[in-house]
């Protein structure tokens, strides 16, 4: 309920504008609680028509002053072009860096960032060791917005779920795989404590604590068995039998196996200890109530 995400936080100062390039699955929940709280708040999309999509940001269109003027906070929820690029600076940097409001600039990275650290915890003081290309352009794009000197701050993300997208969709399809990796963990968050963790942040970097990279995962990474096992169960659907990472790999797409390849966890200790953000959903276990529960209201 967005109820619950805006109990927690504080409103934006009055007159705040909020621009998020990407209203995808994130962007649109950010959305949806900031203007909740009262912020006025425009999303982005590719295509027009598309749901959610308050102005239409590609890579062919430009977009009108109108939309840029009075912006006090911006968010790009958009991932890096295949050659490297990233979409908004590219479009947008010199409008950016004139627009004399901004206060924040936020920016959704990934903690691919990290690489691989064979199951080891990361925080933001890991160096960051990128090893799939994907996560090599993203490293790049952060470097990039970085050194833009904007009001920046990187915000690492894990495997995002929330209603929608989670283990339940699969199952009710039978189209699980109980895929048997020992030892691998993988790290999430919900979709609702991203959108809580930025507009908390957005408060937070207003009153002086503002770190440049913050990652927001919950606190329990997890085997992806015990996340399918504990869905079926909730689900009452029959927990799919087991199948070993080298019999599954064979058939897996190249970004599937890439997730298989590394194994991290990610400390969210900066997020929740030292700038205080409750979390929403600490664990796999409330965010999959959660997600079960609109389910069956849909
Ligand atoms: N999904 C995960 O588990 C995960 C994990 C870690 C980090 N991330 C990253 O976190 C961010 C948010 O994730 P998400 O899952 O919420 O994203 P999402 O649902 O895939 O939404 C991405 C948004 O970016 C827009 N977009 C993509 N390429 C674009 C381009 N070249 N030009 C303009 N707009 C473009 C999409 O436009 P349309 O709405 O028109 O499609 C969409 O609005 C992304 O950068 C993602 O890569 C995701």
């Amino acid at each position: 309920m967005i109820e619950d995400i805006v109990k927690r936080l504080d409103p934006l100062p009055p007159k705040s504008k909020f621009i998020i390039f990407g209203g995808g699955f994130s962007g649109q929940r950010i959305a949806s609680v900031g203007r909740s709280l009262g912020t006025k708040v425009l999303c982005s999309r590719r295509k027009e028509n598309s749901k959610g999509a308050d102005f239409i940001f590609n890579t062919d269109k430009e977009i009108s002053n109108e939309i840029f003027d009075g912006t006090t906070h911006v968010l790009s929820c958009i991932p890096p072009l295949s050659n490297g690029e990233d979409p908004v600076l590219n479009k947008l940097k010199a409008k950016l860096l004139n627009s004399k409001k901004l206060k924040w600039v936020g920016y959704l990275s990934t903690t691919g960032v990290y690489g691989d650290t064979k199951g080891d915890w990361v925080n933001e003081n890991t160096s960051p060791n990128p090893k799939q290309e994907r996560s090599i352009r993203r490293f790049s794009c952060e470097k990039k917005w970085l050194e833009t000197k904007l009001p920046v701050q990187i915000i690492r993300l894990p495997g995002i779920y929330g209603p929608g997208r989670s283990a339940f969709e699969s199952l009710l399809k039978g189209t699980t795989k109980m895929v048997d990796k020992p030892g691998q963990v993988f790290s999430r968050v919900h979709v609702d404590d991203i959108a809580g963790a930025v507009l908390f942040l957005i408060n937070l970097y207003a009153a002086g604590k503002n770190p440049s990279v913050v990652n927001v995962a919950d606190n329990l990474p997890t085997n992806n068995l015990e996340v399918i096992a504990f869905a079926a169960k909730i689900a009452k659907k029959s927990i799919p039998s087991k199948v070993p990472f080298e019999i599954a790999k064979e058939t897996m797409s190249p970004m599937a196996l890439s997730f298989w390849e590394e194994n991290r966890k990610v400390d969210n200790k900066l997020l929740c200890k030292i700038l205080g953000y409750p979390l929403i959903y600490p664990s796999f276990k409330s965010g999959l109530k959660n997600c079960f529960s609109q389910l069956k209201m849909n």
